[in-house]
């Protein structure tokens, strides 16, 4: 029995040692992380001053992690604040692995032991303000065990550094995106480490084409160098990196087409896609057949689209929008099932989107389809396939189709499910706005402007739920403002709130360089029929529109009164009224409109006074009212005419309000209210 109990002691006690931190660390190591605390700024050292006590063992300190026999092996202070220089003595802990020190704002170099050093695997002091060049110290060792180097968000500059990875066969990945590193795309990591598989190196200022080398890295997985300045064609090496899943080199001045195989300069390649499937293998960007992601936008690349892009099962981003490439799309396009995001704006491209095969609108996972600003054409087509695809959210085929029509009878009874944002400006399209909008149940986004689209805009507009952009401007639409257009739910928070699906909002929309946004609903609320030939009165339900910030109905034919309640949406910060035939005086309450930077009523046959505190200057502009009295003088009145002081700035209810309280005031209460008070009113 007492044998039992020692034991079971015994057992606790083995069990404690373990669970303890370990024997404690050297004083060496101690030191060393002391002299690091020593050199940050005092803000910064101050912040430790309980944690990192010498008289405890340095494993117990915050940010401190030890191995099983108590050295040393991880050292993360992310997020901390920590100002001023990385010590070298960091470099002293020889069983350091994983240092850990970004998101803060260190500066000065990263000291050369640590990238050589003899322990550490990974080293992340992105998100800083380290500046210099990249250094390695002597490379005496053998072999540096370096896995993963984050030094992105940094100010390094100069050449990146190629012999000091000769010694570094574990590499990994390095990220050094976000600096202004220059020169050569450096290229030698693969030859020495076979693992090698994350390089960015995005946003620096990389120069020159890209380098052969890169076709070694037969690991590479991950390849990002937008926004830099390479140029060159894509080198024949490149695609040997058959590993590849995500290519980027967005912005960079890269030309030449995407696939100059021995096919693509021969005469026939313009026109027959069909030689491609003939001989597939000879193109060399299905050599990229991991890839997923390939993001070639913004550069210079001409020619057409290889069919031999069909090739690519995995394949789920293509970008090759802002280029100069031309020719039909190759109808294998359809056989990248997985593509969810395709970009081809402001290229060249021409003809017919499905001539060849309709099999575009199969691609069952797409939900991101530009093809704006080229010379496609058959819009009815293109709505045609597409309006089964029952994922697609974003539709963006405006400057296409010129002086076509809109198709109308497009028998949508549960098609385009999925579609937020459809946008279709500048096509010179005739026509009516076609009835199956009002299919689209889910449209948030609205874009038909600078088209040639006449009749009315029609009432069952109020039933798109969630439509709460609308640009219909710069069309030939006539009749009246609709009644309907001012009771868009979307558009009135007091319904949003029950009507709004949540999940209409999840998937993100993508974010390209002409519309901007990150999700969709980051776009402004708006309101523009601006340029029509709309005509009759702006009805007074304009004032249901609570959630509008933009609101454009200049270049009209629009009369009658400014109503009262268009100064009861305090959200608005843009108006634009001008160049209608409104009339009669500016109603009382634009003083209410706190966030506007622009108020526009020129051009309008608007009389009386301009109210007071409101100024024809910015935002304001009253200009062209001929019979408007402006306080400023720019244009005097009779003086005799001057409106009476209390009707000045559009708080005659406010006078009411306080009489009402004097008047319960001193009768109810019995209070003597003070008499000056109730004289203004009445005196
Ligand atoms: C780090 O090691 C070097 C030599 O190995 C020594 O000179 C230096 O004092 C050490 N620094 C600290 C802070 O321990
Ligand atoms: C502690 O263990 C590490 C490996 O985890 C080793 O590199 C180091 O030499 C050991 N230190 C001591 C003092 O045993
Ligand atoms: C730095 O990059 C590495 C490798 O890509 C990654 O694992 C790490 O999470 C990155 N650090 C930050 C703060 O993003
Ligand atoms: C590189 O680091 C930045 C910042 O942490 C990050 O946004 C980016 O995704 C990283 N790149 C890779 C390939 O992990
Ligand atoms: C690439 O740019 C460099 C300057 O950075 C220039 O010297 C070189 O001629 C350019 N090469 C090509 C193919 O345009
Ligand atoms: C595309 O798929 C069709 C039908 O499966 C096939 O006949 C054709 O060869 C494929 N084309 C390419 C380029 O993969
Ligand atoms: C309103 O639309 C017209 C016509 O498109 C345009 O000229 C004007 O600049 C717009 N107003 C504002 C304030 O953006």
């Amino acid at each position: 029995m007492q044998e039992l109990q020692l034991l079971l002691v015994l057992a606790a006690l083995v069990l404690l040692s373990f669970l303890s931190p370990a024997t404690s660390c050297t004083e060496q190591e101690k030191s060393s992380l002391l002299q690091f605390l020593r050199e940050l700024s005092p803000d910064s050292s101050s912040k430790f001053s309980r944690s990192w006590q010498s008289g405890t063992s340095c494993c117990s300190w915050e940010g401190i992690a030890c191995g099983s026999n108590g050295t040393v092996t991880e050292l993360s202070l992310p997020s901390m604040a920590l100002e001023g220089p990385i010590s070298v003595s960091i470099a002293n802990l020889t069983g350091l692995r994983r240092l850990d020190l970004s998101y803060n704002s260190l500066s000065g170099e990263l000291p050369p032991e640590l990238i050589s050093s003899a322990s550490v695997a990974f080293l992340d002091v992105s998100f800083n303000r380290l500046n210099g060049e990249l250094q390695e110290s002597s490379p005496s060792l053998p072999h540096h065990p370096l896995q993963v180097l984050n030094i992105s968000h940094n100010f390094f500059a100069g050449e990146f550094p190629s012999t000091i990875w000769e010694k570094k066969s574990d590499l990994v990945a390095i990220n050094a995106s976000h600096n202004t590193f220059s020169g050569a795309l450096p290229s030698s990591f693969c030859i020495s480490s076979p693992s090698f598989a994350v390089l960015d190196l995005s946003y620096n200022l990389f120069s020159g084409s890209i380098p052969a080398e890169i076709g070694k890295c037969s690991s590479l997985r991950v390849l990002k160098a937008s926004n830099n300045e390479i140029n060159g064609s894509l080198s024949d090496e490149l695609f040997d990196a058959s590993m590849l899943e995500h290519l980027s080199f967005l912005k960079n001045g890269l030309e030449g087409e995407l696939d100059d195989g021995p096919l693509a300069d021969g005469p026939a390649h313009k026109h027959t896609h069909t030689l491609f499937y003939l001989q597939p293998n000879s193109k060399q960007i299905a050599k990229l057949k991991n890839i997923v992601v390939l993001d070639l936008g913004s550069n210079n690349f001409i020619g057409d689209i290889p069919g031999s892009i069909g090739q690519l099962k995995r394949l789920e981003e293509l970008h090759l929008d802002y280029n100069r490439m031309s020719g039909e799309l190759p109808s294998a396009l359809g056989n990248c099932t997985n593509l969810k995001i395709i970009n081809l704006k402001y290229n060249s491209f021409r003809g017919e989107l499905l001539k060849l095969s309709p099999r575009i609108g199969n691609l069952k996972s797409l939900l991101f389809l530009s093809l704006s600003n080229n010379a496609f054409v058959n819009i009815a087509n293109v709505i045609h396939a597409l309006k089964n695809s029952r994922k697609i959210n974003t539709l963006i085929i405006g400057t296409n189709f010129k002086g076509e029509t809109m198709p109308e009878d497009i028998p949508i009874t549960d098609g385009f499910q999925s579609l937020q944002v459809l946008s279709i400006p500048s096509c010179s399209l005739s026509g009516k706005i076609p009835l199956w909008l009002s299919k689209l149940a889910k449209l948030e986004v609205l874009d038909l402007s600078n088209n040639q689209l006449t009749g009315p805009i029609p009432d069952w507009i109020h039933d798109l739920n969630f439509l709460y952009f609308i640009d219909i401007s710069n069309n030939k639409l006539t009749g009246d403002l609709p009644t309907a257009i001012m009771l868009m739910p979307m558009l009135q928070p007091d319904k949003v709130a029950t009507q709004l699906d949540p999940r209409a909002f999840e998937q993100p929309v993508y974010a390209g360089p002409s519309l901007t946004y990150g999700k969709n609903n980051a776009l402004p609320a708006m309101l523009n029929l601006a340029n029509n030939e709309l005509t009759g009165a702006i009805p007074s339900e304009v004032g249901q529109l609570k959630s509008l910030t933009l609101l454009n109905l200049s270049f009209n034919s629009l009369s009658g009164q400014i109503p009262q309640q268009l100064f009861d949406l305090t959200n608005l910060q843009v108006v634009d009224l001008s160049n209608n035939h409104l009339s009669g005086s500016i109603p009382p309450g634009l003083n209410n409109l706190h966030f506007l930077t622009t108020f526009d009523a020129s051009n309008n046959d608007l009389e009386g006074w301009i109210p007071a505190g409101v100024q024809s200057s910015y935002p304001y502009d009253f200009s062209g009212n001929p019979k408007l009295c402006d306080p400023t003088l720019t244009r005097t009145c009779d003086s005799a005419e001057a409106p009476p002081v209390s009707t000045l700035t559009g708080e005659e209810t406010t006078p009411k309000i306080v009489f009402a309280i004097a008047f319960g005031a001193f009768f109810c209460l019995g209070v003597v209210y003070d008499q000056a008070v109730l004289s203004r009113f009445f005196g």
